[in-house]
């Protein structure tokens, strides 16, 4: 479900530095617009209102913003998966490796099994979906402590790029606010949208 008001503003400050990278860092990941931030909460409320959620949960840094109003929204605790460059086999916690394309280097995914209990209802929130790495590496997370991922919501998707098909393939739902299904220098197409 696309919002209006994200595409525009999008469009208005956006900027695609190339085929793959798209620059919005005026109000999504460096200035945060926390009103826009509110109206993203709004929106993955209304989309997620009948999913059974218990829980959210983001990757730091840039989902924060629009995974806490999302659980502002909704009345739920937000739990942030904590990133380290190596891994800590830290005891009472779980941890996966990502690689990060768009960063070309690999990362460890770490969290604390008790803010995640068995029996909770994950609706995963984070900022960009790429290749969906990110994703993955949250979802193995989720279930390994022995909860369910109930849904997944993107600010802004890059169709052309194979995350949301991958995950939609493994049968998890994925909605995105902004649905990008080509980019060039200074050009943005949105799924829908005429060529
Ligand atoms: P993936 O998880 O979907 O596979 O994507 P990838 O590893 O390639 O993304 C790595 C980082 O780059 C992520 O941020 C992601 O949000 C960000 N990213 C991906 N595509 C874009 C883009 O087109 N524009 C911008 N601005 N960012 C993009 P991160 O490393 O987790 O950093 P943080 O900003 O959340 O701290």
């Amino acid at each position: 479900m696309q919002m209006k008001l994200l595409e525009d503003r999008i469009r208005a400050e956006g900027r695609a530095m190339d085929e793959r990278v798209l620059l919005v860092d005026s109000f999504l990941n460096h200035q945060v617009d926390t009103e826009l931030m509110l109206e993203i909460g709004r929106e993955f409320k209304r989309l997620f209102a009948d999913s059974g959620i218990t829980r959210i949960v983001t990757v730091e840094s840039s989902g924060i913003a629009p995974a806490a109003m999302t659980a502002l929204e909704m009345g739920l605790p937000l739990v942030i998966m904590k990133k380290y460059p190596s891994p800590r086999n830290q005891e009472g916690t779980l941890e996966t490796e990502v690689f990060s394309f768009t960063k070309n280097s690999p990362y460890m995914l770490t969290i604390k099994t008790k803010y995640i209990t068995p029996g909770d209802r994950i609706l995963l929130i984070d900022d960009f979906l790429a290749n969906g790495e990110a994703a993955f590496g949250c979802i193995r997370l989720v279930e390994e402590a022995g909860a369910q991922i109930a849904g997944i919501g993107t600010v802004i998707c890059k169709s052309f790029q194979p995350g949301k098909k991958k995950l939609e393939e493994a049968g998890y739902r994925v909605e995105a606010l902004a649905d990008v299904a080509y980019m060039a220098k200074d050009v943005i197409r949105y799924v829908g949208e005429a060529e």
